[in-house]
């Protein structure tokens, strides 16, 4: 049986990343061919290297905002990678239209709240301050539009009156372990029916 490949780009330490490929045996459908980061540094990185799969790093601070001229670094190992699918996993950079249109309709971002409540940054601080009864993650398709594209998955936590930003991140984190693994195992198998856990 032949794979589909699979490319992941993160930024920070890649626990989304590691429950992605540690899912990636047996019978699914598809196998990590690259895990990549704007950040050489990323811890990310080193368990990718450790779990034996191919790794690249394009740093974006020298092209200080230039995102065009960054990008147009940072596809070279991906397009040598040959991915069927790309996974965003805490990658924290905006990227630029012309960028996501090269993947558009296989490139998946995990981001941590209940879209199309709170995209961008600091989604548990938000919900908590909106009083919000329940909280989760989102698997979607990327678009040009910023957390934005079809929803592929979403998993629900319980808001706890004792919780702060952190408690629940930490909760959702959790979430975001079982729901991505779940929603790219569908995804590779050409299923694009939303998955919802609680
Ligand atoms: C996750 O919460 C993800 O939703 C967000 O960044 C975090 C990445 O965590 N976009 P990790 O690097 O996967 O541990």
């Amino acid at each position: 049986m032949s794979h589909k490949k699979v490319a992941i780009l993160l930024s920070g330490g890649g626990s989304n990343m590691v429950a992605l490929l540690d899912s990636m045996t047996g019978d699914h459908p598809a196998r990590a061919s690259l895990v990549m980061s704007n950040d050489s540094e990323a811890g990310g990185l080193k368990k990718a290297a450790a779990r034996g799969i191919a790794t690249a790093a394009v740093d974006h601070r020298p092209f200080k905002g230039d995102r065009a001229t960054f990008e147009a670094e940072l596809i070279k190992p991906l397009i040598a990678a040959e991915p069927d699918i790309v996974c965003l996993a805490g990658f924290m950079r905006v990227l630029t239209a012309d960028f996501v249109t090269q993947f558009q309709g296989r490139m998946l971002n995990i981001h941590p709240s209940l879209l199309p409540k709170y995209k961008g940054l600091h989604t548990h601080a938000r919900a908590l301050e909106a009083g919000d009864a329940h909280h989760g993650c989102t698997v979607h398709e990327v678009t040009a539009a910023l957390d934005d594209g079809p929803i592929l998955g979403q998993a629900t936590v319980d808001v706890l009156p004792e919780d702060t930003p952190d408690l629940l991140a930490a909760r959702v984190l959790k979430k975001e372990h079982m729901l991505y693994p779940a929603v790219l195992r569908r995804f590779a198998q050409g299923d694009r029916t939303p998955i919802l856990l609680s």
